[in-house]
């Protein structure tokens, strides 16, 4: 159906009660003859910029939950109640539905897995015209895989920065391993020619942060829940592991992201990509938690604030953690055991975490909204917060000063 017949059967079933499509929302010739000038017929070499606010936008939640797949998202719909489904141009074939509660308070939104998902339905989402996204909260809400010096099965991470790690050059170790056998792994990082060296040249993506006093605010108040602590199973797998984080129950750390879409696994790729995180943000991050999608939703935050549509400072990362993301010391020599036939006892812990640790900094989002959030002054950064580009001001506090764009 076009989406004007759906404005049209949305206008005539609600005839009765109020509804945000009965809206007029047909174009204003007259208003779009006095804002776009009249053509000369010449080519004038124009540099047209174009920005806009959302006149139409109907829908204004305070709170967004940005989930990655179905079973990240069933928790959230059990726990709120989610009366209103919209579909949204652009989002994935799979989750073509915005979810949202009474008054559009609350939604929630599902990007489909991997950073072409991620960057694509959060783009399309922000774009969309209904929604008036400029004071929203987003919350990231996913699973990942967990470094056991960190964190556990079922513990929760929030994430001051947000590292992709796949933007790397790649040899098989067939192909390396004659000439250059001390290499841990196959990935060089771009415009260099080593492992170890801080790219010569970067597309844009590589680092991202997030507002840590928001971030804090989150910890804090995720650290008063009765976390899921997983089944017995769960505790049997933790407590192969030497780690003191591993082999303790779920708790909530401050701890960084990486993003990758190859979903790797292991104590080799696992010691690279550490290190390659603390390369990146010039030793800041510290990597706890990988994740197929967060630097690409991070990157279409970036983008739509730079226009206003979206207020990066209002989002927050949290990953809770379903599985290790390398074997313990009984299986160092079978990652394959580890990762293909090993049972860590499963991911509930992991998803009914996301909905325990989650809902305290929404719930305090919606209950102190008028006098602390809707403003959003009392938990604005006071780090560095975007892309490695200073896209949204202020100067990184990682990177280099100078790169090669490419
Ligand atoms: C269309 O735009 C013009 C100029 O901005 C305005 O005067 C007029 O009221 C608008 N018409 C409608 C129907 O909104
Ligand atoms: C809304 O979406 C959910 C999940 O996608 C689905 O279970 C539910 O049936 C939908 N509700 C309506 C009224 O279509
Ligand atoms: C929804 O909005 C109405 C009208 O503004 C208000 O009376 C009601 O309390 C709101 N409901 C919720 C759940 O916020
Ligand atoms: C990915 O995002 C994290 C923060 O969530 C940031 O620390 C990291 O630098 C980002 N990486 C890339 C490659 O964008
Ligand atoms: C890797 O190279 C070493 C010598 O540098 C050789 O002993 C070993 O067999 C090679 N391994 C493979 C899998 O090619
Ligand atoms: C998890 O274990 C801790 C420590 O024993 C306990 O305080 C907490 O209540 C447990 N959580 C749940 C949900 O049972
Ligand atoms: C882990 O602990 C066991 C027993 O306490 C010890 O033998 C082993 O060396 C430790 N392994 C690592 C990697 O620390
Ligand atoms: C990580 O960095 C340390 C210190 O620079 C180095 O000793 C180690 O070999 C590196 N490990 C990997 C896997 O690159
Ligand atoms: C790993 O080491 C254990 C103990 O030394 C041994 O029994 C097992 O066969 C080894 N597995 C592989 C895949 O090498
Ligand atoms: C990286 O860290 C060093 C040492 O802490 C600091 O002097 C330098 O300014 C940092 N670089 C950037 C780009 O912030």
């Amino acid at each position: 159906m076009k989406f004007s017949a759906i404005l049209a059967v949305a206008s005539v079933l609600s005839a009765a009660v109020a509804h945000p499509l009965q809206h007029k929302r047909a174009i204003n010739d007259t208003a779009l003859e006095e804002a776009i000038p009249a053509s000369t017929g010449k080519k004038t070499g124009d540099n047209i910029q174009t920005s806009y606010g959302k006149p139409f936008a109907v829908y204004q939640p305070k709170a967004f939950v940005i989930s990655m797949f179905e079973l990240e998202r069933d928790p959230w719909l059990k726990a709120l109640d989610f009366i209103h489904n919209i579909t949204v141009p652009g989002l994935s074939p799979l989750y073509p539905t915005i979810h949202c509660t009474t008054n559009y308070t609350i939604c929630q939104i599902t990007t489909g897995e991997g950073e072409i998902n991620a960057a694509a339905s959060v783009t399309a989402l922000t774009l969309n015209p209904l929604f008036d996204l400029t004071k929203t909260y987003f919350l990231i809400a996913g699973i990942a895989g967990g470094e056991p010096q960190y964190t556990t099965l079922g513990g929760v991470t929030f994430a001051k920065y947000a590292v992709q790690v796949g933007l790397e050059y790649q040899l098989d170790f067939l192909d390396y391993n004659n000439t250059n056998p001390d290499w841990i792994s196959g990935y060089i990082p771009y415009g260099t020619d080593n492992q170890d060296t801080y790219p010569g040249n970067v597309y844009g993506t590589e680092v991202f942060e997030v507002n840590e006093k928001l971030r804090d605010r989150a910890v804090e108040l995720a650290l008063k829940v009765d976390l899921n602590n997983g089944t017995e199973a769960n505790a049997k797998f933790r407590a192969l592991y030497n780690e003191t984080a591993a082999r303790g129950l779920p708790s909530v750390y401050k701890c960084d992201v990486l993003t990758s879409d190859n979903y790797f696994t292991g104590n080799r790729l696992g010691d690279y990509f550490a290190n390659l995180t603390k390369l990146m943000s010039n030793g800041s991050a510290t990597y706890c938690s990988t994740a197929q999608e967060d630097n690409a939703s991070l990157e279409a935050f970036t983008r739509l604030d730079k226009y206003g549509l979206v207020d990066f400072d209002r989002v927050v990362v949290m990953r809770t953690i379903s599985d290790f993301s390398r074997p313990p010391p009984s299986l160092s020599n079978d990652t394959y055991k580890f990762f293909f036939d090993s049972n860590q006892g499963g991911i509930d812990a992991s998803l009914e975490n996301l909905v325990l640790a989650g809902t305290p900094l929404i719930h305090d989002i919606i209950t102190n909204w008028d006098k602390v959030y809707e403003k959003g002054q009392k938990y604005s950064s006071k780090n560095y917060v975007g892309d490695i580009y200073g896209t949204l001001g202020g100067t990184p506090d990682f990177g280099k000063s100078s790169f090669e764009i490419a």
